[in-house]
């Protein structure tokens, strides 16, 4: 669908605190910067519990600050069937969470066909996953900004075309 008229994206990972958080604030401050605001409905979402409710990973919050993208006030909740049917566009952070939201989440294939892989926007080299910054160093959580705002960038082009 549509809610109102406006192009839905619902951005998914594991606990909704790192990966998910952070596409969702680069792909809203992209779509601020160029004006598209009224153009798109935007969220995200786990498919794990063990976060809901927490505000994203403090790393997280850093790298978005740093630059310039506020995540702050995002709380974690957990994906449900209905996401299938209101969202256009779901866009998994590995291939992992694909397959589980495609099992679990998926009621019909035109709901299967609405998830894919938010790399295949990311087109500088051939990856299909996001690497899960949690267990690991800061660093980790500047490649991930770093790919996913490349792949916001690509995404918000292809989807202002359509
Ligand atoms: P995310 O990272 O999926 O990018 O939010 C994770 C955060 C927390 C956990 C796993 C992944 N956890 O197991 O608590």
């Amino acid at each position: 669908m549509s809610v109102d008229n406006k192009t839905s994206v619902l951005f998914v990972c594991l606990g909704n605190i790192c990966r998910s958080p952070m596409a969702q604030g680069i792909f809203t401050h992209l779509v601020y910067e160029h004006n598209r605001q009224d153009a798109f409905y935007i969220d995200s979402a786990g498919t794990g519990s063990w976060h809901i409710g927490h505000p994203p990973d403090k790393r997280a919050q850093q790298v978005c600050t740093k630059n310039g993208v506020n995540i702050s006030k995002l709380q974690a909740r957990k994906i449900h069937k209905m996401d299938l049917f209101h969202y256009d566009y779901v866009l998994a952070m590995d291939e992992r969470n694909m397959r589980d939201i495609k099992r679990y989440y998926a009621d019909t294939p035109e709901q299967a066909n609405k998830v894919s892989l938010i790399l295949n926007y990311y087109y500088d080299e051939p990856i299909k996953n996001v690497p899960d910054p949690y267990y690991g160093a800061h660093d980790g959580f500047e490649y991930v900004f770093d790919i996913l705002y490349k792949s916001c960038v690509n995404l918000l082009e292809t989807l202002d075309k359509k």
